[in-house]
Order: structure tokens, then sequence, then C-alpha cells
């Protein structure tokens, strides 16, 4: 039978169910919420997720359904204040009166329509292999976690242990004195990876800004020659006509300065680095949430001429406490992943004709090209 022949002898459907019945027959929770946090609609699911009905969510609002500090309150909160769409993996879930679940959460702008966001719950027997397939962002929040507990346990009682030796040290002999003063010095190297820690626990919105990425990269530029860079040259190859991204000037300089000392760390004696730009305009992604595509048409690449990660762990660079050097946190690549995640953008590793590319993609500022 011919490809025609077959399509004329299926039977034909008289009509197509009505988008209603589909949102209705939808397994996930969802609700569709417009610029002013109201609820528009309800789909069946979510009406037994939040036990309340589609005229009572309308009315009443989805958040009296969460305590204040609920995660899903501040996603939607974040979603709307940054304009983003916003994914948060295996969140642990309570609602007032006690009932607890768990579920990834999604929220996601609608397209074309500004301020309405769709706010998805897919429970999460049926996810968990996502985990895996996250990368850099689950990374990046599950260190979130992780460090917040750490600087909040670990930093006071650092500071008491400190203090005792520094007491201790003024009565002691000699000897002794030596070993207050490595107390000291450990408990200060403990205390400065906390710190460093610590730029994955600030959830606050980035203070955004536009910048022109060319006078970040100079400043960065400069910091590395002065300091850890002296030993190898930069050579810069920019796009002069490269608009300004919306960024947090701080944050960038950070990220960026982690991938430039990355790259001098990797460098063959006398190597050297190259920092590129350039302007792609036909790179897209897909968007976590409504699956819109979004452009990231600023490319920032910073390369070098060593011989890159061990293959054993070139799949997990960017999680945090990966790290094949001796005294290596394994925070800075992490670092990098949030910090470009939070600017909507994506970075990779790759290695490209006997080199190391790490290449960042980021968004335009609104007004720009
Ligand atoms: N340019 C590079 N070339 C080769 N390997 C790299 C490069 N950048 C990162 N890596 C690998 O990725 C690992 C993780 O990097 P990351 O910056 O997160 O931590 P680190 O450099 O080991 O520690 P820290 O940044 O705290 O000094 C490194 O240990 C290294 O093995
Ligand atoms: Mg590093």
């Amino acid at each position: 039978m011919t490809a025609d022949a077959v399509r004329a002898a299926r039977p034909r459907v008289a009509h197509l169910p009505h988008p209603t019945d589909i949102w209705n027959a939808l397994p996930a929770p969802m609700l569709l919420l417009d610029p002013y946090g109201h609820v528009a609609l309800a789909n069946s699911a979510a009406e037994t997720f939040l036990n309340m009905s589609q005229p009572q969510l309308i009315e009443k609002g989805w958040e009296q359904q969460f305590p204040e500090d609920s995660p899903v309150r501040a996603l939607v909160d974040e979603a709307r204040q940054n304009r983003t769409d916003i994914a948060a993996y295996d969140l642990f879930i309570e609602f007032l009166g006690g009932r607890r679940t768990r579920a990834d959460v999604l929220v996601g702008r609608l397209p074309d329509r500004d301020g309405w966001l769709a706010l998805s719950f897919q429970p999460r027997a049926v996810t968990s292999l996502v985990d895996r397939q996250m990368g850099q962002q689950g990374a990046a929040r599950s260190a979130t976690g992780v460090a917040a507990m750490l600087a909040h346990e670990i930093k006071n009682p650092l500071s008491g242990i400190r203090g005792a030796a520094q007491l201790l040290a003024e009565a002691a002999d000699r000897d002794s004195r030596e070993l207050t003063g490595l107390i000291i010095a450990e408990v200060d190297r403990v205390r400065a990876l906390i710190d460093r820690m610590e730029g994955f626990t600030d959830t606050r919105p980035p203070s955004l800004a536009e910048e022109n990425i060319h006078a970040v990269l100079g400043h960065v530029r400069m910091l590395a020659e002065a300091g850890f860079g002296r030993a190898v040259s930069f050579r810069e190859r920019y796009d002069p006509s490269l608009p300004p991204v919306l960024g947090d000037r701080d944050a960038l300089i950070q990220a960026f300065l982690n991938l430039v000392k990355n790259a001098v760390e990797a460098s063959p004696p006398g190597g050297t680095v190259t920092i590129t730009t350039a302007f792609r305009q036909g790179f897209r992604v897909r968007a976590h949430g409504t699956g819109a595509r979004v452009s990231l048409p600023l490319e920032v690449c910073v390369i070098d001429e060593g011989e890159g990660a061990p293959a054993t762990i070139a799949d997990h660079l960017f999680e945090p406490f990966v790290s094949a050097k001796r005294g290596g946190t394994g925070l800075g690549l992490a670092l990098v992943a949030k910090v470009v995640g939070d600017h909507g953008g994506i970075v990779e590793y790759d290695r490209r004709q006997g080199r190391t590319v790490f290449r960042i993609l980021l968004p335009l500022a609104p007004d720009g090209r």
C-alpha cells in the first residue's frame, strides 16, 4: 500500500478534543497565573494537588496553600522579578496543614504574554532521571543547599576556635605557640574556603545592569596579569561591535576570573591564554518551562594550549568539589555555572585543535541589537 493509500484507509476522527479537555487530562498539576499573580486557569490535576477547585483558586489565590517561606512562592517571585523561566528539581514541598510531597517545580513565562506565568509541578517519581540530565544548573542548585548549611554550621564555631587559640597563644611557650599558630592558620584556611562557598548561598536576584563585556574582560585580564597570570601571555580577539549584556558586573568578573585562572594553571610554560568575543545571531536554546527558544548571541571563549581536563572528570567539571588539582577546591567552575545560569546563559567545555575552550553564551540586554 502506498503512503497515500494508508492515509486514506485511516478512520477519520470526527472532532479533535477541545483544548480544555486536553488541559484537564494532563497528569501534571498546572496553573496559569496572570501578571498580578492571580490564578487564571487551573487544570484538574492542580485542583487535586492543591485540594481546591478552580473557582476557589481563582477567588482565593494559590499561595494560601503554602507557608510564607515556601520555596514554591520564592520560585514564582524569582521568575516574575527576574523575568526568567525557572526549574527547580526535587523540591520538598510543604502545604499549610502539614501535607508534604516532593516534586519538580517549573515556572515558565508565556511567550508573547508579558507577565503571565505557567506554574507546573512534576511529582517526583516520574522524573528521577532528570537529575543526571540537568547538568550545570542542578549542580549549582545542589551546591546552594550544601553551602548554606556549611556556612551556617561551621563559621560560627570557627570564630570561637580561633579566639581560643589566640588566648592560649598568649600564655604559651614557644613550642606550643607553634601549635596554636597551626590551629589559627588552618581555621583561616577553612574560613576562606567557606567564604568562597558562600558565593553559592546568595540567592538574592543579581543586580543587573547593562555591562560592556569587554570592560569586564579587560578588568579580569588586568587582575590576572598582575598576579597569577604573570608567566603566560594574553591575547584578545574581540568583536568591537558587541552590544552590552544585562549582567551583574562583580559576578561576571568572578566567573571570568575563575576561567582565566584555570586556563593559566593548565597552560604550558610560556603559553598563551586567548580570550575571544563574538556575536552569533543564530544560537538558541530551549528554556526550561515554556520550551520557548531563547537567543544567546553573545559568545565569550577562554582558550588555553594545555592538555584539557582528565577524561575521568571531563563530564563533571561544573559540579562542585570536582577537581584534579592538588589543593583545588573544585568550586571554581561550579561558581561559573551558577553565575552564567543566573544570567540566563550557558557554559560549555570543549577541546578544539589541541586547545581547551570554555565557551560562554549570554543573552542580550533587552535593548541590544
Ligand atoms: N582550562 C582547563 N584545562 C584543563 N582542565 C581544566 C581547565 N579548567 C578546569 N579544568 C579541570 O576542571 C577541574 C575543576 O576546575 P575548578 O576551577 O572547578 O576547580 P579547581 O581549579 O580544581 O580548584 P580551584 O578553582 O578552587 O582552585 C580542575 O581541577 C581541572 O582538572
Ligand atoms: Mg579553578
